[in-house]
């Protein structure tokens, strides 16, 4: 079983990069970085980055996860190449551009690209929004799923990931003790569904809300709050389409005797939002 520690990081392709820019800067309050090599990195917390846009294809994503051993991953490589899931090393151009140490990729059953990464840069200068939206950091992903339970049965199996609940056959899953970083959600091809960064408090939730309506940025989902992890969420669209969720969840999951037992609820918009908010996004409805 492979130990993992965070999620690092979201590439994204793209054709329009100054469009992704243009974003990040006047409607998320992430801070651009860095342009080069036809990327563009943005921070959203003491890491150097949370999100990356490359010049390619919108629908080519991959997720950064760093392993907890930062020795482990010629060890995690042979135990998933062991295991029949074929996962290769990054070329020495991949890991520079990815700002780790090292870096290996494998897909999940699904086909989404998944790269495991050992000591990913931190900043080296303190985040500095580019508005005050409250951001703290990445939270967790949305992550297509063809087969929720074969996917689920993939991450519980081979890496320590667990169930903290369950929407429909959805499950919502953490690998650290914050409520989930990965939630899968069904459809018909691989990709990040939706890309949650955490703000500091309900407050920055509501400022965003009205900041976008403003903007006439598309909101939807919410503001409204999850009856699973707790969160209080808001959830709009990105460049590209992509739904960018910013959200305030406290509840952690600290399970040190194994014994949290992951709740069942329906997949019903009841089920995603205590409050009543109907989704318009199309993996979330019943
Ligand atoms: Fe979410």
């Amino acid at each position: 079983m492979i130990e993992l520690r965070d999620l690092s990081y979201v590439r994204m392709g793209t054709r329009d990069l100054d469009g992704a820019e243009t974003y990040a800067k006047e409607i998320l309050g992430f801070q651009p970085i860095r342009r080069d090599n036809g990327q563009l990195y943005l921070r959203t917390s003491y890491r150097d980055h949370s999100v990356c846009y490359f010049e390619g294809d919108p629908g080519d994503h991959a997720v950064g996860i760093e392993l907890k051993d930062w020795y482990g991953l010629d060890d995690a490589m042979a135990y998933l190449n062991g295991q029949g899931i074929a996962c290769t090393r990054g070329t020495a151009e991949e890991i520079a551009d990815r700002h780790v140490m090292d870096m290996a990729w494998f897909s999940d059953p699904t086909g989404n690209r998944i790269e495991l990464v050992t000591r990913p840069e931190d900043a080296n200068r303190r985040y500095f929004p580019t508005r005050d939206a409250g951001v703290t950091g990445l939270g967790h992903i949305g992550l297509n799923t063809t087969d929720p339970p074969r996917d689920e049965t993939f991450w519980v199996t081979h890496f320590n990931i667990k169930v903290s609940d369950w929407i429909g056959t959805s499950p919502l899953l953490r690998m650290k003790n914050v409520h989930h970083q990965i939630a899968l959600f069904p459809t018909d091809h691989p990709g990040v569904q939706h890309i949650n960064h955490q703000v500091e408090s309900i407050d920055d939730v509501m400022r965003s809300w009205y900041f976008l309506q403003e903007r006439q940025v598309k909101i939807v989902f919410g503001p409204g709050r999850h009856i699973t992890s707790g969160g209080y969420f808001l959830y709009f669209e990105g460049h590209d389409g992509m739904v960018f969720e910013y959200s305030n969840s406290d509840r952690n999951i600290i399970d040190d005797d194994g014994a949290y037992r992951p709740r069942q609820f329906p997949f019903a918009d009841a089920s995603l939002c205590g409050w009543g908010a109907v989704p318009d996004i199309p993996e979330f409805q019943s």
